[in-house]
């Protein structure tokens, strides 16, 4: 963004703080209305930064966070093949959540301090990952159900107006394809494999249908961010917009999967050119938000406890980093004369 920066905001004589921020607040605007992207040092409304890393933060917790669900299956999957598949995948979750708190941190809050806040019940992650993966099927539902909400939701956040988040998803989106795709390709096996396999198949996505759609939020007018979001191009569609492109989304694939969608209210909608769909029951979102799904409680014991066992991992890769930049002929060690010449 050719834009004032936040360093910049501290050097101007003339004129009242509050017509600094004015102007500042003005040049962002524009911005924003031209689509250009706000970068890290660019001057910022505190709303706009507080909600961004409010968003980053869930988006990065759910990474990690769903990384437990699969992981279950990994020892269990049926073949080497599908063993390969399903670990790659939880890896790339993992990613996906370094991207994201790294871009959290251009905004000034540490990983640390954000994991610190997931642990501690501070902060959320999505409600998505708060059910059991009772069968193998349930890898596969996964795969083309929630990574196929998430990408529905999260191509948009390419063009979010922050940088570093629309940057990191673009590789993310472009990871959740192949999981869509594995998860759709092990449903297709398990659909037209024997009559048990069918059924494990119909059951697994009768379970994660709903859920899914909760994905998306609660409908627009409970959203509480929707509108400031949108206005700030953080977010470009509404939550019931994506859920409905979602399930116009869906409706072929299934048929093509030989599977039912369990909604027997899913009806084309001639005039909107869209499908219309059964309730959401948005207690049981509600719940699950509060704490009391069937597994929150379960995700947030493991995650404290790969977080406590990790320790000694992160202590030895700090103490490698202090010895690495202060070797000799390390880059580390040849920045500091500069630094100290400066
Ligand atoms: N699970 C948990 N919490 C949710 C969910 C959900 N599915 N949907 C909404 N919420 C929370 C919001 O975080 C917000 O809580 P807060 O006020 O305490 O912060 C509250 O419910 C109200 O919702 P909205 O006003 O609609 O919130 P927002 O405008 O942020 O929209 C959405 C929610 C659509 C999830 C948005 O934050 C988003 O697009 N996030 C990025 C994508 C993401 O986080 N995906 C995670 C799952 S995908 C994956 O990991 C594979």
């Amino acid at each position: 963004m050719a834009a004032v920066t936040a360093d910049q905001t501290t050097q101007g004589t003339a004129g009242t703080a509050e017509e600094a921020e004015a102007a500042h607040l003005a040049t962002f605007d524009a911005a924003v209305a031209a689509d250009d992207r706000i970068e890290p040092r660019d001057w910022m409304p505190e709303a706009y930064r507080a909600s961004l890393v409010r968003q980053m933060a869930q988006h990065a917790h759910s990474e990690i966070i769903g990384m437990q669900p699969e992981a279950n299956w990994i020892s269990r999957a049926p073949s080497l093949r599908r063993k390969a598949i399903l670990m790659a995948k939880v890896q790339d979750e993992a990613g996906h959540g370094l991207y994201l708190y790294s871009a959290a941190e251009t905004l000034g809050t540490s990983r640390e301090e954000l994991l610190d806040k997931l642990h501690a019940g501070r902060q959320r992650y999505s409600s998505i990952f708060n059910y059991p993966t009772l069968t193998w099927a349930d890898v596969g539902a996964i795969g083309w159900l929630v990574d196929g909400a998430a990408i529905t939701n999260q191509v948009p956040l390419c063009r979010c107006s922050y940088g570093p988040y629309a940057r990191a998803m673009v590789r993310i989106c472009k990871e959740e394809s192949f999981h869509q795709r594995q998860g759709y390709e092990l449903l297709l096996a398990l659909s037209h494999g024997t009559p048990a396999q069918h059924e494990m198949a119909q059951d697994a996505v009768n379970r994660w249908w709903w859920p899914s759609l909760m994905m998306f939020g609660p409908p627009d007018d409970a959203s509480a961010h929707s509108a400031q979001s949108m206005a700030w191009k953080i977010k470009r569609h509404s939550n019931d917009e994506l859920r409905r492109r979602f399930v116009d989304i869906c409706v072929p694939q299934a048929q093509v999967l030989g599977l039912s969608l369990p909604d027997p209210d899913i009806r084309w909608n001639e005039k909107l050119g869209q499908h219309d769909y059964g309730a959401i029951d948005w207690t049981e979102f509600q719940e699950v938000l509060k704490g009391n799904g069937p597994c929150n409680e379960q995700r947030l014991t493991q995650r404290r406890k790969a977080h406590e066992e990790g320790a000694w991992v992160r202590d030895a890769a700090a103490a490698y980093a202090d010895k690495h930049s202060a070797r000799p002929g390390t880059a580390g060690a040849a920045a500091q004369p500069v630094e100290a010449t400066a």
